[in-house]
């Protein structure tokens, strides 16, 4: 019997992809460079399953195109780049990367909240221009981060990873917005708060929701209004989530002191008003990016499809 053919959509671990060919026809596109819309329509042609990350977009119009398209693994956690209903209706097989990069993205999710609090972009950027003379009382004086209070949006896996490292390692209280309450508040003696009341009280702000219309420019002007000033904004969610216009601008005037920001609205172009805060730091989605936790998310991903050519149901449904 033919063995299903399986697009492989990005450059990935190619030993991780080995035991993948005793059941499937690989087409490999070996590129950091994601397909067009169109290439990839073209290139699914006659493929029963596609193995992506987060950027390959699977909508109504390209499953019309692909009939044979069955089943999509994600390398990622987050899968808003999935037409989710347009997927069920179809009844493709559909998995993401769940739990295996929760402590590396926890970890960085702490590094940009200190950078952002603690100025570390721009003391770097100031000593490796030349243009420092010396000690100062109050040199990139930044904001205090250790015994304040954290609001994390979205008290999910990822969010509740952060807000442990917050409160067991920098003693901050912890308070947190989502629509139900969360069981991983009690150990974190978490306050469960309306969004507007969490903007107003916390110190720092982590978003760590999924992306969605509901979702969309969740953190917009109006949000940010009600910031304290001294306050830092981290977004290692997804772009979209905070409206980026209204985030430089608030940076800018100084309405709030900072932001930490791995996520952007249209990556991989970032917005010109936010790439001239000299008080954002910007990195480029890089928050589970550890060598192990990158090969295990991508170890996840071949194990649905493993798992789905032996038909079996993979161990990461969406
Ligand atoms: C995810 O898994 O969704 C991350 O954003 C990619 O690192």
């Amino acid at each position: 019997m033919r063995q299903p053919r399986l697009l492989v959509a990005r450059r990935l671990f190619g030993d991780l992809l080995e035991p993948l060919r005793a059941h499937y026809r690989l087409d490999v596109h070996d590129s950091d460079v994601p397909l067009s819309p169109a290439a990839l329509t073209a290139r699914l042609q006659g493929c029963w399953g596609l193995l992506a990350s987060g950027t390959e977009r699977v909508d109504a119009q390209l499953l019309a195109a692909c009939p044979d398209l069955r089943a999509v693994s994600l390398v990622t956690v987050g899968f808003n780049n999935l037409d989710l209903p347009a997927c069920q209706a179809r009844g493709l097989l559909l998995s993401n990367a769940p739990g295996v990069l929760t402590e590396a993205t926890a970890d960085f999710g702490l590094a940009l909240l200190l950078a952002a609090a603690r100025r570390v972009g721009e003391g770097e950027r100031f000593v490796r221009a030349g243009q420092w003379q010396g000690w100062a009382i109050d040199q990139f004086a930044g904001a205090p981060v250790a015994g304040t209070t954290l609001g994390v949006v979205g008290l999910g896996r990822i969010g509740a990873a952060i807000a442990r490292r917050a409160h067991h390692g920098f003693g901050m209280r912890i308070v947190y917005s989502q629509r139900r309450a969360s069981p991983e508040a009690v150990a974190l003696q978490a306050q469960h708060l309306p969004q507007t009341d969490l903007l107003r009280l916390a110190d720092h702000v982590v978003v760590m929701v999924p992306y969605g219309p509901d979702t969309h420019h969740l953190i917009g002007a109006a949000e940010l209004a009600l910031m304290k000033p001294s306050a830092t904004l981290v977004n290692l969610a997804r772009g979209g989530v905070v409206d980026d216009v209204a985030l430089a601008s608030a940076l800018q005037s100084g309405r709030l002191a900072a932001a930490g920001l791995d996520v952007f609205e249209g990556e991989p172009a970032v917005h010109p008003h936010l790439l001239a805060c000299p008080n954002a730091v910007l990195t480029p989605h890089i928050a589970s990016s550890t060598l192990p936790t990158r090969r295990a998310m991508v170890q996840l991903a071949v194990d649905n499809l493993l798992a789905w050519a032996e038909g079996r149901p993979g161990p990461s449904p969406i």
